[in-house]
């Protein structure tokens, strides 16, 4: 997978990009990580890439110019705009043409679509990513129309979109096929079946007088799947009950937290 980040500081990405998992995965050209200075596409003698707002106001915004002639140098092609009334609704991706070839540019934004697991798996499925960071105040409205999707990494305001940028790349890169060393280890964790994940422990069997449970120890590999899948849920019910609603929950599951929530409700305050 290719990955291109467009940004006026792209000082900030080979320290995440060039360490642990990440950087293995681009040594081993499992993915392939491109830096665009933005600043490179302003077309003056200054180099100006922000000017102050339209009908006033405080700070600065984005030129659109250098953004989307960057863009159009990273696809080699022109773009036309999208049409508005498909971009006002934030429901990407706006653009079937770059979406059908396995391109998605992202403009990373507050004002996006909430970034989410399920959005990672989707994602990891393109052939080229291309992560748009705006800075200051914003970018012109019209760089809308020119990307597939604007994505917004929570509610909470950052100073630019070059740390969600890195976010979504690592969310999507891990699940790219050879990037995890174990295959099995995308799909047991937190948020792969909408649950939280349980429990965890190593070496040594006894730290600071606190043991690890006896059932791992067991050899009982029946037993240690049902104590995990137990935990997972007890966990997800204890702290983030809103992901219950939307989880994949078989029947023994159902059964299970109809049993924690008894448990649950009999005390006071929630002990792990
Ligand atoms: Cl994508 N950008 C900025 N600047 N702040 C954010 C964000 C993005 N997502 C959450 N906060």
């Amino acid at each position: 997978m290719r990955l291109t980040f467009l940004s006026l500081f792209p000082e900030m990405f080979p320290g995440p990009l060039g360490a642990s998992i990440l950087g293995k995965a681009c040594e081993r050209g499992l993915i392939r990580v491109d830096l665009v200075d933005i600043r490179d596409f302003a077309r003056d003698r200054h180099r100006v890439t922000d000017d102050v707002p339209f009908g006033g106001g405080p700070g600065m915004v984005m030129k659109p110019e250098p953004i989307v002639a960057a863009l159009e140098a990273v696809l080699g092609r022109t773009l036309d705009p999208a049409p508005a009334e498909v971009v006002e609704a934030g429901r990407g991706p706006y653009r079937r043409d770059l979406a059908d070839e396995g391109v998605r540019v992202l403009l990373l934004t507050p004002q996006g679509r909430p970034f989410s697991q399920a959005m990672a798996e989707e994602l990891a499925a393109c052939r080229h990513l291309v992560l748009v960071c705006g800075h200051y105040e914003g970018v012109d409205e019209r760089v809308r129309l020119f990307v597939t999707d604007e994505v917004s990494i929570g509610d909470y305001v950052l100073t630019g979109g070059e740390i969600p940028a890195l976010v979504v790349a690592d969310a999507v890169a891990r699940l790219v096929p050879g990037v995890l060393g174990d295959p099995r280890s995308p799909r047991t964790d937190s948020f792969a079946d909408g649950l939280l994940e349980g429990p965890q422990y190593t070496r040594p069997r006894s730290f600071r007088g606190l043991e690890v449970p006896p059932v791992l120890l067991s050899g009982d590999h029946a037993a240690i799947e049902s104590w995990r899948r137990t935990q997972a849920l007890r966990r997800t019910l204890l702290r983030r009950p809103d992901l219950l609603a939307r989880a994949r929950l078989t029947e023994a599951d159902v059964a299970v937290l109809r049993d924690l929530r008894r448990q649950v409700a009999g005390r006071a305050e929630p002990v792990l």
